[in-house]
């Protein structure tokens, strides 16, 4: 996924620092991977680690990261059910359909009209199922990720859903195919939450916990409602002209609060190890993040320098270039 903050391209870096700094052998580790978003830093670390705690405030964010990281034994006839769903009829009457297409009249267009009538009959099938106890929480899991992740690839949008593009792009004329997400095999099992980090972390420990949070005013649950929707499931009034439900507001993404909030995580967190990635652009300078953790332990620094996301990649912005920071501490406990 084109997700904004993703560390999908910073994965291996990443892992170069915590290795230095916390040792070759993570095997015997709890990692705490607190603001997960699609989950790339914990499957990262899913292999290597004794148990991965992941989390996120974002329900589709909770869905996806239950099959990628709860997920962590094969599911039987998991091809199957996917087939299954391929192959159901489009459904007229469904909440994407009438809300989300040009068609049904909503005018508002993130889906073509096959491929929303598509998502809908595939969404109610797994509802159904899982009501009616047919599948498991893990296939159901699974099969959520799956739909989100294949309806995510041909939305009519630039990567985000603040807004869709007027006439349909090239790959949202392409028809809807459920593709299986995949997940990686261990022999431990991991923990999922989809809770408030700062109420998480009073309730958790580990050894090495990983920050991710937003740094600038973008809201994830305003830039990827219909995500959400997908995932719940659930009846609401869509509001203006794109459809907006009511979503979280991140205090991390608000200037004024966003360094209490930190702090307040980084004084409650009972880890040895904390590294935060942040920004150069973002709200908290490097200096004021500095005099923040070192209160807390032996503080230490590294950056790289990175790619630039945009929703929409042109021959301008292609190249253009920012620093992600990694602040490290070695908490005193
Ligand atoms: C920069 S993104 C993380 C990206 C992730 N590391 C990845 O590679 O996909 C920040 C994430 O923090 C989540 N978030 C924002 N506020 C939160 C909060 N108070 N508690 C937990 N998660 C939060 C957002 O939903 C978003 O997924």
């Amino acid at each position: 996924m084109n997700y904004i903050g993703s560390k999908h391209r910073l994965c291996s870096w990443l892992k170069q620092q915590i290795h230095k700094k916390v040792g070759k052998d993570l095997s015997n580790k709890v990692f705490c991977d607190i603001f997960a978003g699609t989950g790339a830093v914990s499957k990262a670390f899913k292999n290597d680690v004794k148990t991965i705690i992941s989390n996120d405030i974002e329900y589709y964010s909770f869905v996806l990261n239950q099959n990628a990281i709860n997920n962590h034994i094969e599911i039987q006839d998991a091809n199957l059910y996917i087939q299954k769903l391929n192959d159901l009829v489009p459904k007229t009457d469904g909440f994407i359909y009438q809300n989300y297409c040009l068609g049904s009249g909503s005018q508002r267009c993130y889906f073509s009209d096959a491929n929303a009538q598509k998502i809908d009959a595939i969404r109610a099938k797994i509802q159904e199922w899982h009501v009616k106890k047919i599948i498991h929480d893990n296939l159901y899991f699974f099969l959520l990720a799956s739909l989100l992740k294949s309806a995510d690839k041909i939305a009519n949008t630039t990567s985000v859903y603040c807004s869709f593009l007027k006439e349909l792009k090239t790959v949202a004329k392409q028809e809807f195919i459920l593709k299986a997400d995949d997940f990686i095999c261990t022999k431990n099992s991991h923990k999922v939450y989809n809770q408030d980090a700062n109420e998480l972390i009073r309730t958790i420990r580990g050894d090495i916990l990983y920050l991710d949070p937003p740094y600038n005013q973008r809201q994830y649950g305003a830039n990827y409602h219909l995500l959400n929707t997908i995932a719940l499931h659930d009846n609401f009034t869509p509001k203006g002209k794109t459809g907006l439900r009511e979503y979280h507001h991140s205090l991390y993404s608000k200037k004024s609060k966003v360094h209490d909030n930190l702090e307040d995580l980084i004084k409650n967190a009972d880890f040895r190890y904390i590294f935060l990635s942040y920004n150069s652009e973002g709200f908290l300078s490097k200096k004021t993040i500095k005099t923040m953790m070192q209160k807390y332990g032996k503080y230490s620094f590294t950056k790289k320098e990175y790619k630039k996301f945009h929703t929409l990649e042109t021959e301008d912005n292609r190249a253009e270039k920012t620093y992600e920071y990694l602040h490290i501490l070695e908490k005193n406990r």
